[in-house]
């Protein structure tokens, strides 16, 4: 059915259920469909040679706009609280206003760095950022089939956008829910918008000024990509559900984490830095034999 499936990095407790809801989103077809997912570390590599790639967050931290005193400590945030993030041995109700902590002190960080809206580009030409092998097709796929894409992110919206843009796929099927960014008259930054979203908020709770999920009520089949356990509830806006895949990406503690995602996520995709599967997924529902 998908021959991506028998990659080495593809991990399903029930493929048997996994190919049942294959099987439904291809017979319900893509006028049923929707597609919902995180953006850092799931469209956006996590490693390259070894090396880690950036978050959203870390485009701007990293960047020449950032004074070396801010970057420092905006690093000692990151290794303060990833950690935690991904902590196995923590409940997401733990984690939670942890990750309040972190986001509310990293933003009144880059707060105090008078950025301007007109660098933004130039800051994301100049990152290090890379977003998985394969990012084209998926995301040509999806708006050649008219499938909406619901971007739910705990980054900066005006740097992934951003990312976007310059990857040359952010076209007008694609939907964005993120921390944007609030710019006086003169163009610098004062202040993020509400609501504020963490890793383990993205849920109806923070979708209350946006009716996206209201306006698709007919598109009842959902694929989900995400690489946190917090990703699971973005699709929970979502009225009457019919059909469901949730496809995770385990990025990092491969080994302390195996468990708990291949519990959760119907697809765990271990250590695997392509949309491969996803676009062989998406080729068999929408009907190409390219
Ligand atoms: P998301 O992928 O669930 O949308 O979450 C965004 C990621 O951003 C999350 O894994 C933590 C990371 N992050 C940073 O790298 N630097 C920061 O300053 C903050 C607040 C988050
Ligand atoms: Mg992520």
């Amino acid at each position: 059915m998908v021959p991506e499936l028998e990659k080495a990095t593809v991990h399903m407790k029930s493929p048997e259920h996994v190919r049942r809801v294959i099987s439904a989103l291809r017979k319900e077809g893509p006028d049923k469909l929707q597609v919902v997912s995180d953006f850092d570390m799931t469209l956006s590599r996590f490693g390259f040679n070894g090396r880690r790639c950036p978050t959203s967050h870390n485009i701007l931290d990293n960047s020449q706009v950032i004074s070396e005193e801010g970057r420092k400590k905006l690093k000692d945030l990151l290794h303060y609280y990833y950690p935690i993030e991904i902590d196995p041995n923590r409940t997401m109700e733990e984690k939670r206003p942890l990750m309040v902590e972190w986001w509310t002190r990293a933003h009144g960080l880059l707060l105090q760095q008078k950025i301007l809206k007109r660098d933004i580009a130039k800051i994301v030409e100049e990152s290090e950022v890379m977003l998985r092998d394969g990012v084209n097709t998926f995301f040509d796929q999806l708006h050649q089939h008219n499938i909406p894409l619901f971007i739910f992110s705990a980054g900066v919206g005006d740097i992934l956008e951003e990312v976007l843009r310059q990857a040359k796929v952010f076209h007008p099927n694609v939907n964005v829910m993120s921390n944007y960014m609030d710019f006086d008259d003169k163009g610098v930054l004062r202040q993020f918008k509400e609501p504020l979203i963490h890793t383990y908020n993205k849920n109806a709770s923070v979708l209350e000024k946006t009716d996206h999920f209201q306006q698709l009520s007919s598109r009842t089949n959902i694929i989900l990509l995400g690489d946190s356990m917090g990703d699971l509830s973005m699709a929970d806006g979502v009225a009457n559900v019919e059909n469901i895949l949730t496809i995770g990406f385990l990025n990092d503690k491969v080994d302390e984490q195996r468990g708990k995602y291949r519990d959760a996520y119907d697809v765990v995709l271990e250590k695997d830095e392509t949309l491969d599967v996803v676009n062989g997924i998406l080729c068999y529902i929408l009907g190409d034999l390219n």
